[in-house]
């Protein structure tokens, strides 16, 4: 049997799709070391983040990837050789070949270093696909050689806005802005109104249980933090209008540079874009309300992915699965 996965290596998570068996892991993408004499794994994934914040000096906890790109190769290759272990099939010693989304535009040496982390991770092989591609795909996009579609992949540490086709990029940006900006300026906010520091899992939490892009949705989340003033933990009930200009702020940066990029397409292209829609992906874009939102701002339709947050695996998925798609699109390092 032969063992392929498609692999997202997100900056917040990473998510393995099994050809033939579905996503079989969704993980936070970071790795917790003890930092002895030998630095030594600790914990990877959901079991690394709940440590952020509660370690003492003996732990070192490393995002491998951010805004999209590998910062730190050796946790990189830590980090998917253990979940590659978590995965059942590698259990039977059956090393995958794998299909990797990677950002837009790297040159080799970018390629090579995403190549070196995996080989220590024990694959088989790689093929390397470029990002929006794959979110096109994965979000049911009409994506042909010829039929180009306008993809926005928001996800947690980066934005990835670009018009694809088969062929490749025609035209697209990866900016440094997503979920990760939400949480920072929800930190601000709570600080500002409720005199209350809180760490960036509370933030996170607080944006996903109550955060809308429905300006008249009302819902609320209770949170705990430490008082700015004395220093004693507190805890406020927030509403979930207070969070709504973090998140529309956020989302509005994004959207002028989306708009900046359609604005520079060839006319042909702009004008099948406008017919079929944007397409949006990532999980920053499961906020209730943001193809709604974008779509009242921009007076384009947007179209929601099914999975926002699976989307470039599964996009990854559909290619590894066939030969003559996978031959049209993967990037030779
Ligand atoms: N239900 C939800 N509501 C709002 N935000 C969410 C929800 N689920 C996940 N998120 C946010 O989505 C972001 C992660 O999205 P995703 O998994 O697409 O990122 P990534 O691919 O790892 O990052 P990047 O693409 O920047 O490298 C995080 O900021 C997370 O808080
Ligand atoms: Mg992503």
């Amino acid at each position: 049997m032969k063992n392929a996965v498609a692999i997202d290596l997100g900056s917040a998570n990473t998510v393995i799709y099994q050809v033939g068996g579905g996503v079989v892991l969704s993980e936070p993408s970071v790795v917790a070391f003890d930092v002895g004499s030998k630095k030594k794994v600790k914990a990877v994934g959901k079991e690394a983040k709940n440590l952020i914040g509660k370690t003492a000096d003996g732990t070192e906890i490393v995002f491998p990837v951010v805004e999209g790109q590998i910062v730190d190769e050796k946790a990189a290759g830590a980090m998917v050789e253990n979940f590659l272990n978590k995965i059942s099939t590698n259990k039977f010693g059956l090393r995958p070949q794998v299909l990797l989304s990677i950002p837009c535009g790297l040159d080799n040496a970018e390629i090579k270093q995403y190549e070196r982390a995996f080989n220590s991770a024990g694959v088989y092989g790689i093929d390397f696909v470029e990002s929006p591609i794959l979110s096109a795909l994965g979000s049911d996009a009409p994506i042909t050689t010829s039929t180009p579609c306008f993809i926005i992949d928001i996800g947690g540490g980066s934005t990835n806005i670009a018009a694809v086709s088969l062929d490749g990029v025609i035209a697209g940006v990866n900016i440094g802005i997503g979920g990760n900006s939400i949480d920072a300026t929800i930190i601000k906010c709570v600080e500002r109104e409720y005199g209350l520091k809180i760490g960036s899992l509370t933030a996170e939490k607080l944006k996903i249980s109550i955060g809308s892009l429905y300006e008249n949705e009302v819902n609320y989340a209770q949170i705990n933090g430490r008082d700015i003033a004395g220093g004693k933990p507190r805890s406020v009930t927030v509403p979930s209008g207070k969070i709504y200009s973090p998140i529309k702020h956020v989302l509005d940066k994004i959207f002028e540079v989306a708009d900046m990029v359609m604005s520079k397409l060839p006319a042909e292209v702009s004008a099948e874009i406008r017919s079929n829609g944007v397409y949006l992906a990532g999980g920053t874009a499961k906020i209730p309300g943001v193809a709604e939102y974008f779509s009242r701002t921009m007076a384009i339709r947007a179209n929601l992915a099914e999975y926002p947050d699976l989307a470039n695996a599964i996009g990854g998925s559909k290619v590894a699965a066939n030969h003559s798609l996978l031959k049209k699109v993967r990037i030779h390092a």
